[in-house]
């Protein structure tokens, strides 16, 4: 062989042996976990949801106060730790007038045993698979038969710390199919699969419990995988720009779950919509031609609050303005105040009340101003006999009530 002959050849072996090497890296970096996270499921729009454990690394402090907020724990999978309602002996029952239940753990798995009195028969065992609510209020449970949903007849009420009839069920036996308008906003996604006959079937692998970093800011794929392959990078890629969206986009954010029912679906599912789309081209509500017209306090904080002097007066308010969605802040009083004296502190004095009672309540803005009051879409039955009973939800509505009004 000549030596050039040589040299050529070794040359294409050195060759090989690089390309080799990359397509290796290459190959292995595409495989990898951390290079692809895992896709938890897939949007209509083909966007993918990788879960808040993958945002993790990135933002630990938006993640961890997260954890703790009611959003995240609106649904989980019932255990004896999500499941608020006791289990013990002599605390564990509800009568009703024609049914009672007892709530048992048979290994590991919690479930509703019902008995018929007026027949004197007992019904299978229904088991708590999904648990709804943080329960701040209250929560109320999910069973599977096969791949259909349905809503169990006992639910948790947080202020008697007792198992109660779920709210608007009979006092006989009864189960309710739950399919998409009810786990619109408590879960961040749910494939239902359409039947002609029943609205409560689902694909169960690929339902995403707790409202989810990505039911805000869309589903996250592409912006860990990039930022994860360029860790360099400070400026946020593939991500939606909330700041950056109209006011009325930014409280659509909101607003898919925060002004009422919106039983009118316009296109898609209840979970079409994305952050960033516009709501109206979504969803509506049933007969609010007049935004004012018997706004509940359950559930419409939107529509409360857009009706608001303090809304209608500036160009920029929104929910955000005093709450901050990576946290919980239930309770934390002086932080609301400060949000209102922001705004309210150029007059000379903040408020012109000069009742006695300003300074009893600890200058609280909001026990006058925005007390709390019955909703009339959440109201449950306590026992066997009793008259239905409210959630007291804080209206949105900031305004001037009266003193009878005032909460103390
Ligand atoms: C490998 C790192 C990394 C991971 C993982 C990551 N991010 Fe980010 N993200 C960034 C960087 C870098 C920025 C830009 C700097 C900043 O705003 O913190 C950013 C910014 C953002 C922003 C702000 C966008 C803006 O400018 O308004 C949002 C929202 C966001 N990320 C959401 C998420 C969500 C949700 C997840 C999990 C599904 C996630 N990120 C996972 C690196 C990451
Ligand atoms: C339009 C959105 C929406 C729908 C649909 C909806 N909820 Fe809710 N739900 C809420 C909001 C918002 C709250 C918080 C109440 C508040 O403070 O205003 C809530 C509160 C609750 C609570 C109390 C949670 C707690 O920890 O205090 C339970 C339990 C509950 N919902 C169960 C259900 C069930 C079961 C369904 C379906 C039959 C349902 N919800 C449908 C929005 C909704
Ligand atoms: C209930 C809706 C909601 C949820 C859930 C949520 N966010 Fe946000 N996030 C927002 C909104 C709204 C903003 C914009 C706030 C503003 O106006 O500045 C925001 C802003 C951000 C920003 C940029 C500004 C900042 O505060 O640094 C990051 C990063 C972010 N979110 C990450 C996350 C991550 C990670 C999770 C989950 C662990 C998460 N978010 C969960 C609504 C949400
Ligand atoms: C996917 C539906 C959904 C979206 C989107 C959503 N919320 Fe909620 N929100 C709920 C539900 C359901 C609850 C009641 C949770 C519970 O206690 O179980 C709730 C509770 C709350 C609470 C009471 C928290 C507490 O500690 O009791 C506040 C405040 C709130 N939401 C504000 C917001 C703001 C601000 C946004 C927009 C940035 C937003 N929400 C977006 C469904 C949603
Ligand atoms: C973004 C600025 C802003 C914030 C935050 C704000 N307000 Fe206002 N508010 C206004 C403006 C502007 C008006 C209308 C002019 C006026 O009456 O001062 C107003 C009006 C009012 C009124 C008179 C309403 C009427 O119908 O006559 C009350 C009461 C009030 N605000 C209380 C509050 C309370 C309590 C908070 C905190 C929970 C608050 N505001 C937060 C800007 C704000
Ligand atoms: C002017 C300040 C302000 C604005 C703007 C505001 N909120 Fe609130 N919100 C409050 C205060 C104060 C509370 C009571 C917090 C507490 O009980 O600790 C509250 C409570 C809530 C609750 C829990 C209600 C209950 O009684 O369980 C929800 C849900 C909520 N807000 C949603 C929203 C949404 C959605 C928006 C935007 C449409 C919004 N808020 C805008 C001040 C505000
Ligand atoms: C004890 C109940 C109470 C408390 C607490 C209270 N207010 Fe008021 N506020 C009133 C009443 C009553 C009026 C109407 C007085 C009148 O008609 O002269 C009023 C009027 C107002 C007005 C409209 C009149 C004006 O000054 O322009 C604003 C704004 C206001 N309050 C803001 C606040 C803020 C901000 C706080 C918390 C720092 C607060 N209020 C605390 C009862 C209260």
């Amino acid at each position: 062989m000549s030596k050039n002959a040589i040299l050529n050849s070794l040359l294409l072996i050195i060759s090989v042996f690089m390309i080799a090497i990359v397509y290796n890296c290459k190959y292995s970096i595409e495989e990898s976990d951390y290079f692809k996270p895992q896709v938890l499921a897939t949007h209509f729009n083909g966007e993918q949801f990788v879960g808040s454990t993958t945002c993790m690394e990135c933002h630990k402090d938006i993640y961890s106060t997260h954890l703790k907020t009611a959003h995240y724990n609106t649904s989980a999978i019932a255990d004896s730790n999500s499941v608020k309602g006791s289990f013990k002996e002599g605390s564990n029952t509800l009568d009703l007038r024609d049914v009672a239940f007892e709530m048992k753990i048979h290994e590991d798995s919690l479930y509703q045993h019902t008995t018929l009195k007026n027949r004197n028969a007992i019904k299978p065992p229904s088991k708590f698979d999904i648990v709804i609510g943080s329960g701040v209020k209250g929560q109320s449970f999910l069973t599977w038969e096969n791949n259909e949903l349905y809503q169990l007849q006992v639910s948790y009420y947080t202020p008697l710390d007792d198992w109660v009839n779920s709210p608007s069920f009979p006092a006989y036996s009864y189960t309710r199919p739950i399919g998409d308008a009810c786990l619109k906003c408590h879960v961040t996604f749910a494939t239902n699969i359409p039947n002609t006959n029943k609205k409560n079937i689902y694909d169960r692998e690929r339902m995403l419990y707790g409202i989810d970093c990505e039911r805000c800011h869309r589903p996250s794929e592409k912006h860990v995988v990039y930022h994860r392959a360029n860790p360099e990078a400070k400026e946020a890629k593939h991500i939606l720009k909330i700041k950056d969206l109209s006011r009325q986009q930014r409280l659509d954010v909101c607003a898919q779950c925060h002004s009422g029912l919106r039983e009118e679906l316009i296109k898609g599912t209840p979970f079409s919509f994305l952050a960033g789309d516009r709501l109206n081209e979504y969803s509506r509500n049933h007969g609010t031609a007049n935004p004012n017209e018997e706004l509940d306090v359950h559930g419409n904080q939107y529509g409360l609050l857009t009706s608001s002097e303090c809304f209608k007066q500036t160009p920029t308010m929104d929910c955000n303005t005093c709450h901050d969605p990576h946290k919980n802040q239930r309770g934390n009083t002086a932080l609301f105040n400060s949000k209102c004296i922001a705004c309210h502190s150029a007059s000379s004095s903040v408020c012109t009340a000069e009742s006695m009672k300003k300074d009893i309540m600890g200058d609280n803005c909001i026990a006058c101003h925005m007390p709390t009051k019955a909703s009339q879409a959440m109201q449950v039955q306590l026992a066997q006999d009793s008259v239905e009973t409210s959630f007291n939800v804080r209206t949105h509505l900031i305004k001037i009530y009266s003193e009878e009004e005032w909460q103390e």
